[in-house]
């Protein structure tokens, strides 16, 4: 590559007496996809943090069009036209979209109607479906991203980092997405692409780079990459994680758990009937917005009763309706959430404590009391079994990676010993040897005898881990399929149609 239009040099980023990154060097040319891809806790997005000046270098030279620049603030970044979509949600959530979307353009504030109307062509002209009139507050996962993406694009940036931009859109919209990088790439613009989705860092990327504990693996044309040697790349070993996220064997269904009956809530649950069975996954797929998290939500009593607008829900022969999520616990119902940010932990608090917190909001602190040393035990026990790669348990939650955020939610929620659990896009931002770890798990509890529910947007994740798929969509069940029955492009028409 003739001269980088970025040159980061000799990168250490310390943590205490850890270093995030090691000594790695980086480049970035002009108008280049370079894809930047590591197990969770590698370092990514420590490295491309330091680029946008949210973390401050322990030692390194960063250059941009060859003169060395410091970015104290991610304004100063800003300024030098580098920016970062965030992996964590950055917007704010009590403000519109539009007004996000014009953040520190306030003087556009004063006139509303044309702010909205710009608002809403942009984000038109990136073919993204969002209101410019909500608030932040009430959208999506997948919505706040691209109000994000939106957001960091309209800034007429040079550098884009997008930290897992793609983990919780559709098909339809990663493709709006892609072309999107293509157009901003004839533009001139440079992205930094940080993905668990290999294929789609293979397809999109001119470059690829692999981190390891905060060292660089290899630099390389994308061309010259597969599957395969990422991985090992990525583990530093020739890995079996491949063959182990082979589908299941259909399972029969045991018991009759739980019976939903003309469920409804609002426009988001519409007459929604279906039954879970024990000893069984059931995945339940469908679009962003099809209702399928309300639906667990409404259940796990994690939305309000007054939202609960009508229809049964019985587990075994009782009829349950839950106003607050401890009292589906106590039943042993959990919900395990997408939304790790708003709902998942206390960020605040450390891995052991947050663990702990399972114990407790299941009700077991009524009779008995939990020791310290309880805890700490049952933390050791499910960190070891993740692999969150953290310092120590006491680490609080906001300092681990994304990924290793992912698995102190679920593993908050097993300690509850739950016998029905919904999770939620349980993968999402996980790297592939955790997603194999996580699918293992998924089995082994449904094999045990628990009544477990899967939803995701990602079909082959559906598709390798469910027994039976159910299809939701506008709201309600609309098709059951048993595993190895039903083809992508089947259950994917049911979806939309
Ligand atoms: N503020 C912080 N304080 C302490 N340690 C931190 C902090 N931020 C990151 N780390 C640690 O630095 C390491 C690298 O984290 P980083 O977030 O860069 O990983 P990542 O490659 O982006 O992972 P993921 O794919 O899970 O997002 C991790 O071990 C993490 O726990
Ligand atoms: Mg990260």
């Amino acid at each position: 590559m003739t001269s980088p239009m970025i040159r980061m040099t000799g990168m250490v980023k310390r943590y205490g007496p850890v270093a995030a990154i090691d000594g790695v060097d980086f480049q970035l040319g002009e108008g280049e996809i370079h894809s930047l891809l590591g197990e969770n806790g590698a370092g990514k997005s420590t490295l491309t943090k330091m680029l946008s000046g949210v973390a401050t270098p322990t030692s390194g030279v960063i250059e941009l069009d060859g003169r060395p620049v410091t970015f104290e603030t991610p304004a100063d970044a800003m300024r030098a036209g580098i920016n970062m979509v965030y992996q964590e949600n950055s917007l704010v959530p009590s403000m519109s979209v539009a007004q996000n979307l014009f953040m520190g353009d306030e003087k556009l504030f004063n006139r509303l109607r044309p702010l909205y109307i710009a608002a809403q062509q942009f984000l038109q002209s990136l073919n993204f479906n969002v209101d410019p009139w909500a608030s932040v507050s009430t959208l999506g996962v997948a919505q706040r991203q691209m109000v994000e993406i939106a957001r960091a694009v309209r800034k007429n940036a040079r550098v884009i980092v997008f930290d897992e931009p793609t983990a919780s859109l559709t098909p339809e919209e990663k493709h709006h997405f892609f072309n999107l990088i293509r157009r901003l790439k004839q533009d001139r613009v440079s992205i930094i692409f940080i993905s668990h989705a290999l294929e789609e860092a293979l397809e999109i990327s001119d470059r690829i780079t692999i981190l390891r504990d905060g060292k660089l693996v290899e630099t390389g044309d994308a061309k010259d990459f597969d599957r395969a040697r990422i991985i090992a790349g990525m583990v530093g070993r020739e890995s079996g994680i491949e063959g182990e996220t082979a589908p299941a064997d259909a399972k029969p269904p045991g018991k009759r758990v739980l019976s939903v009956q003309n469920l409804s809530m609002g426009k988001a649950v519409r007459n929604t009937s279906f039954s879970l069975y024990s000893g069984q996954v059931t995945g339940i797929f469908g679009l962003i917005g099809s209702g399928r998290t309300e639906t667990a939500k409404v259940i796990s009593g994690v939305l309000k009763r007054n939202m609960f607008h009508g229809g049964e829900v019985w587990l075994e022969d009782k009829p349950v309706r839950y106003r607050v999520p401890r009292t589906a616990m106590r039943d042993g119902i959990v919900y395990v959430t997408e939304d790790r940010k708003a709902e998942g932990f206390f960020d605040d608090m450390s891995i052991a404590e947050n663990i702990g917190m399972g114990f407790l909001a299941a009700g077991f602190n009524k009779s008995q009391v939990v020791r310290r040393s309880d805890i700490a035990e049952v933390a050791k026990y499910w960190t070891g079994k993740f692999n969150v790669a953290a310092l120590s348990n006491e680490a609080r939650v906001i300092e681990l990676s994304g990924g290793n955020q992912q698995k102190v939610v679920i593993a908050k929620s097993l300690v509850q010993k739950p016998r029905v659990v919904f999770f939620d896009e349980p993968t999402r931002g996980v790297d592939v040897g955790a997603i194999a770890e996580i699918h293992r798990l998924i089995r082994e509890l449904s094999r045990s005898g628990i009544t477990v529910v899967v939803i995701s947007s990602y079909l082959p994740e559906i598709l390798s881990i469910s027994d039976r798929i159910l299809v939701c969509r506008k709201g309600r069940i609309v098709e059951e399929f048993a595993a190895g029955t039903a083809e992508e492009k089947t259950i994917m028409y049911a979806a939309v149609h």
